[in-house]
């Protein structure tokens, strides 16, 4: 899987520059995908002769859904041919946030037989480019992982956003479970690893959602203030970093937030002085 993190970077450049190229007069626009082609012909370079066994396709392996509303759901569709001579079995797909989720269960495809994967992209808090994935496991002997990329550009939802959507990363049963659930009753580190870890470290897809504040210097009296508003009250400048005190309609309590900023600024101390 590691193989695949150094694209993520230039990916979303390549993407940025092919919707700004691509859509600066049109309307808000899917990306058509191209019809099943299956001819040998469109051969990417170094392409290996069909194999015996059996074989994964994609029609697609990047979608750019263009410019998208903020708090929608949208909904996008890869499509999955088995090329090969064999049965193949297409196991599981399955995304690290599930706000990019799929109800595919699996499928076993008999040579030359096609699956459809649908996607629906929750944009709830995001802004700007954004790129997701979605990674699927076949018995495809020579490519059994296969990740792909869903980019778009979600328009700014500023002064729109409703409380409602700001919130429910803590209140949809489908997102709390991975952003709630395993910070309960947690304090400091153990806290952090739970609810902030997945935004504020690389995944390991290379997925980096907010900045790393595990190396910035908290030791300076007015960061830390800011740390304590932000975490608490949320940022002002982007949707997804909502306000975690439970007043503002987060899951913690002023102690569990405490704790949080105190782990920062502990780390920072450790790392010898971070502050100018
Ligand atoms: C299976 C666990 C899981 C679930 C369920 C989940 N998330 Fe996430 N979320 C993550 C992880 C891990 C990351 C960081 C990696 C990434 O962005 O893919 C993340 C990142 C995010 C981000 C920041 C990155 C971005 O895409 O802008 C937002 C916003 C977000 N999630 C919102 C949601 C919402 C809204 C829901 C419910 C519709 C949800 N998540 C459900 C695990 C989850
Ligand atoms: C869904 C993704 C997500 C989650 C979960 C999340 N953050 Fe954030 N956080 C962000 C983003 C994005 C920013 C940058 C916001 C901005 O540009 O103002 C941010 C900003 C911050 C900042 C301000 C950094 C600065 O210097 O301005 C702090 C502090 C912070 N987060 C702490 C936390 C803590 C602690 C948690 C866990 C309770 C947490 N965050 C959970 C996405 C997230």
């Amino acid at each position: 899987m590691d193989g695949f993190c150094l694209n993520q970077r230039s990916l979303l450049l390549i993407c940025l520059v092919l919707s700004i190229a691509g859509c600066s007069s049109s309307p808000p626009q899917s990306t058509p995908q191209a019809p099943q082609t299956l001819q040998s012909t469109d051969a990417k370079p170094a392409e290996k002769p069909p194999s015996n066994s059996q074989q994964i396709h994609f029609d697609n392996e990047k979608i750019d859904l263009g410019k998208v509303e903020a708090a929608a759901e949208v909904p996008c569709a890869f499509t999955i041919t088995n090329t090969g001579k064999q049965p193949l079995h297409v196991t599981e797909a399955k995304s690290e946030c599930g706000c990019t989720a799929t109800n595919f269960k699996g499928a076993l495809l008999k040579p030359g037989a096609s699956v459809k994967l649908d996607i629906l992209v929750d944009t709830t808090m995001k802004q700007g480019p954004v790129t997701k994935d979605m990674v699927v496991y076949s018995d495809d002997p020579e490519r059994p992982i296969t990740r792909l990329f869903i980019a778009m550009d979600v328009k700014n939802a500023h002064g729109t956003m409703s409380m409602k959507d700001r919130t429910k990363i803590f209140t949809a049963e489908r997102c709390k479970r991975c952003h709630v659930d395993e910070g309960v009753g947690q304090f400091g580190k153990e806290l952090f690893e739970a609810d902030c870890a997945m935004c504020h470290r690389k995944q390991e897809s290379g997925i980096l959602s907010g900045p790393l504040i595990e190396s910035v210097g908290y030791s300076d009296a007015d960061l830390r203030a800011h740390a304590l508003d932000v975490i608490a009250h949320g940022s002002k400048n982007s949707p997804s970093m909502p306000g975690f005190l439970d007043s503002a309609g987060g899951p913690l309590s002023k102690e569990q937030v405490d704790s949080l900023v105190k782990y920062l600024s502990k780390k920072s101390d450790t790392a010898g002085s971070a502050t100018k």
